[in-house]
C-alpha cells in the first residue's frame, strides 16, 4: 500500500509527481504530498490529509519551482490520516525528506534510541523514525546521503520502498528497497522512480526493477548507479515495458471500474491470445512445457492467494482437480505462511496475485521455496516481485487494472486457470479429447460471450435502485459457481458497504435461512447445470420465507423465470466456464448500486489495490 513518486531531471519536478501520484492512488488515498529541491536547494514540503486532488488544491498558491522532489499517497498503517502523518516526513534539521512504502517493524525501539539521543517527533509514523534515523547517522558519521541511508537500514526490520532527498545534496535522489516494490524509469537527461511503472510510461519505457536489498543512487546527470545493502555494485538491467498511456486512462468512461468491466472481450481476448490457436483444441503454457516434469510428477497442487484472486483460487481447484486430477488445496496466504505447512519437492504452489506485490502471499511463496515446493505464478503486473519471486508463471495480459475491486483481472485469471488445467490435464492424458476440445471451443469464444452478457448492463442499471436501501445481501451458488456467490458478496461489500455474505446454495439451510426475510435480498446464481434442480429448490425455499430473489440464469430458462422476482439471463455456456460468464453480471450489480447510493466505486474507503503490509 501507499504509492511513492521520484524525480529528478530538467523539467518542473511538481507536475511530474503529481500525476504520478494520481495513477498510483489505486494503492491508497489516506493523505498525500509532495517534497521539492528549488535550484537554490531550498526544501518545499507540502502534505495534506485526503486525495491528491486535495494536495493539489492545497498548493494552488505555493511554490512549486523545483526540477527534483518525491511524494507520497498513503494507506495508512502507524497513525491515523492526518495532515501530520501525511508523508514526506522530514528530519530535525529540515533538510532531509523522505516517502516510504512499507512498514518499519522495530520502529517502536529505533524511536526510542533516538529519543535518548534528542531527537524528538512530531508525527505517530514508523516513517519519520526512519528520516531522524538517516540524519542521525549522518550527522555522527560525518557521511554522504547514499552512507547514511545504507547504515541506517541496517538497523531497521520491516518491509519498504523509500525515496530520499536532501538539501545538502540537492542533485541527488536515493531510491531503496526490501520487500516493497520500486521501480526506476530511465530517461534521457532524467530519472523517475515510483513504486511502479504507471507514473513513468509516459516520459521512458526503460525501466529497472530494483531488487532487495538494494540501493539507487540518481544524480543530475550522472548514468543510474545501484549498490547492494553490503556496498557491492548492482547490476543495472534495463527492461523495456510494453504499455500505454491510454491503458491508463478512462477512455470516456466515468469510472475505471465500468471501464475494466466493458474491457473484458479485449483482456480476454489478450489472455488466449498465443495459448490457444485460432483453432485446434492444443493449449500452449510455456511456463508447463518447460516444467513438464513438475506437473508430470505432482503429488498435490497448493493454490495460495487473498482476496478476489483467492477467490479464482477456488474455481482453479475444482478445474485441475477435475481436469488434471491433481489434488488441490486453497489457502489464504495470510494463514499459509504461519501454519508450518508440510511441502515437498512434489507439491506444486500456484500463487495467484493480480498486482503480484500482495505481501501476504510474496511470503508465502518464499516460505514455499524455501521448503523445496515448485512455485508458479499467476500474475498481471509483468515484473512484479510475485512474478519475478516464483520459479515459472503464465501472466494474465489484460493491461493495468486500475478500480480497486477487481474485475477484469479475476476473469483472466479463470482464463488462465482454465487453461493451466487442460495443459496439465493434455500431458497427463487425464482428459479426453472431446472435452478438451468443448473447452478449448468455450474459451475461444469467450469474448463474444462478454460481450453478450454486458448487454445486461442497462437492465442492472434499473434494477439496482431497488436495492440502494439494502443493508444485507445473501449470494448463493453451487459447484464451479459457489466461488462465484464469494466473489458477487465481496465485490457487493467492497464498493457499496453493503453486508454481503457468500454461501453455498445447499448450505443456506444450516443457518443463512434464518436470516431470510422481506428486507434480505438474495443473488442465486443459477445456470442450467447438474445442480439446476436442486438450486431452483433452494429459491423456493427463499421466496417461502419472503425474501425476494435476483437469478441468473441461462437464457430462456422458464422455471425460475416463474418463481424468481428478477431474472439475469446469461449465455448457454459449459459448466466449466460459467463463473467467468456469471461474473459480468456480478461485477455490473455492484458497480450500479454502489454508484447509486453515491460511492466512490474507483476508490472504495479504506480499501487499496496493492496490500503491500501484512
Ligand atoms: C486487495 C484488493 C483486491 C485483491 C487483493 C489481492 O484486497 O483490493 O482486489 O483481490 O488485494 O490482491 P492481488 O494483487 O494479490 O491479487
Amino acid at each position: 500500500m501507499c504509492g511513492i513518486v521520484g524525480y529528478i531531471g530538467v523539467r518542473p519536478a511538481y507536475e511530474i509527481l503529481v500525476k504520478g501520484l494520481h495513477r498510483l492512488e489505486y494503492r491508497g488515498y489516506d493523505s498525500a504530498g509532495v517534497a521539492l529541491l528549488t535550484d537554490d536547494a531550498k526544501l518545499n514540503v507540502y502534505k495534506t490529509r485526503g486525495k491528491v486532488d486535495d494536495l493539489e488544491r492545497f498548493c494552488q498558491s505555493k511554490d512549486i519551482a523545483g526540477s527534483i522532489g518525491i511524494a507520497h499517497t498513503r494507506w495508512a498503517t502507524h497513525g491515523e490520516p492526518n495532515d501530520i502523518n501525511a508523508h514526506p516526513h522530514f528530519s530535525r534539521s529540515g533538510k532531509i525528506a523522505l516517502v516510504h512504502n512499507g512498514t518499519i517493524e522495530n520502529y517502536g525501539v529505533l524511536k526510542e534510541a533516538l529519543e535518548m539521543n534528542g531527537c524528538t517527533f512530531q508525527s505517530e509514523t514508523d516513517t519519520e523514525v526512519l528520516v531522524q534515523l538517516i540524519e542521525y547517522v549522518k550527522e555522527t558519521n560525518g557521511c554522504t546521503l547514499v552512507e547514511a541511508v545504507r547504515e541506517a537500514l541496517k538497523e531497521v526490520v520491516g518491509a519498504y520502498a523509500i525515496a530520499v532527498i536532501d538539501t545538502d545534496e540537492p542533485d541527488t535522489v536515493i531510491g531503496a528497497r526490501k520487500s516493497s516494490p520500486l521501480v526506476i524509469g530511465v530517461g534521457e537527461g532524467e530519472t523517475f522512480l515510483a513504486s511502479d511503472a504507471t507514473p513513468i510510461i509516459e516520459y521512458t519505457n526503460k525501466v529497472v526493477y530494483l531488487n532487495d536489498d538494494e540501493i539507487a543512487i540518481i544524480r543530475r546527470g550522472e548514468p543510474l548507479q545501484i549498490i547492494t545493502a553490503d556496498n557491492r555494485p548492482g547490476q543495472i538491467d534495463i527492461k523495456t515495458l510494453r504499455m500505454s498511456v491510454s491503458q491508463l486512462e478512462k477512455g470516456g468512461y466515468p469510472h475505471f471500474m465500468l471501464k475494466e468491466i466493458n474491457e473484458q472481450p479485449s483482456t480476454i481476448h489478450d489472455c488466449i491470445r498465443g495459448r490457444i490457436a485460432s483453432r485446434g483444441p492444443e493449449v500452449t503454457l510455456s511456463g508447463v512445457i518447460e516444467n513438464k516434469d513438475k506437473f508430470l510428477n505432482a503429488h498435490r497442487i497448493i493454490i495460495v492467494a487473498c482476496g478476489t484472486s483467492w477467490h479464482a483460487g477456488l474455481i482453479g481447484k475444482r478445474l485441475i482437480q477435475e481436469i488434471a486430477r491433481i489434488p488441490v488445496t486453497v489457502e489464504y496466504a495470510s494463514e499459509f505462511r504461519y501454519s508450518n505447512p508440510i511441502l515437498d519437492e512434489h507439491d506444486i504452489v500456484i500463487a495467484i496475485s493480480q498486482s503480484g506485490e500482495t505481501a501476504d502471499t510474496l511470503a508465502a511463496i518464499q516460505m514455499a521455496r524455501r521448503c523445496g515446493a515448485f512455485v508458479y505464478g499467476v500474475c498481471n503486473v509483468v515484473g512484479s516481485s510475485i512474478a519475478r519471486a516464483t520459479d515459472s508463471g503464465t501472466y494474465i495480459h489484460v493491461g493495468p487494472e486500475i478500480g480497486v475491486a477487481s474485475t477484469k483481472a479475476f476473469t483472466g485469471q479463470v482464463t488462465v486457470l482454465t487453461m493451466l488445467a487442460v495443459a496439465i490435464g493434455s500431458l497427463k492424458g487425464t482428459i479426453d479429447p472431446a472435452t478438451q476440445t468443448a473447452v478449448t471451443d468455450a474459451l475461444r469464444n469467450l469474448p463474444a460471450l462478454i460481450r453478450q452478457t454486458l448487454k445486461l448492463n442497462d437492465k442492472i442499471e434499473k434494477l439496482s435502485s431497488t436495492y440502494t436501501y439494502v443493508h444485507n445481501f445473501l449470494y448463493l451458488g453451487r459447484g464451479y459457481n459457489f466461488p462465484s456467490a464469494l466473489e458477487g458478496a465481496l465485490k457487493l461489500k467492497e464498493i457499496s458497504y453493503i453486508h454481503a455474505e457468500g454461501y453455498p446454495a445447499a448450505e443456506m439451510k444450516h443457518g443463512p435461512i434464518a436470516l431470510i426475510d422481506r428486507e434480505l435480498p438474495t443473488v442465486v446464481i443459477a445456470p442450467n447445470d447438474e445442480m439446476h434442480e436442486k438450486i431452483i429448490s433452494n429459491i423456493q425455499q427463499v421466496k417461502a420465507r419472503g425474501g425476494s430473489v435476483i437469478a441468473i440464469v441461462t437464457k430462456g430458462d422458464t422455471s425460475i423465470a416463474e418463481i424468481a422476482d428478477h431474472i439475469l439471463e446469461i449465455p448457454e455456456v459449459p459448466e466449466v466456464i460459467s463463473p467467468i460468464i456469471v461474473s459480468i453480471p456480478l461485477q455490473l450489480l455492484a458497480y450500479h448500486v454502489a454508484i447509486k447510493k453515491g460511492c466512490n466505486v474507483d476508490m472504495p474507503r479504506n480499501l487499496a489495490k496493492s496490500v503491500t503490509v501484512e
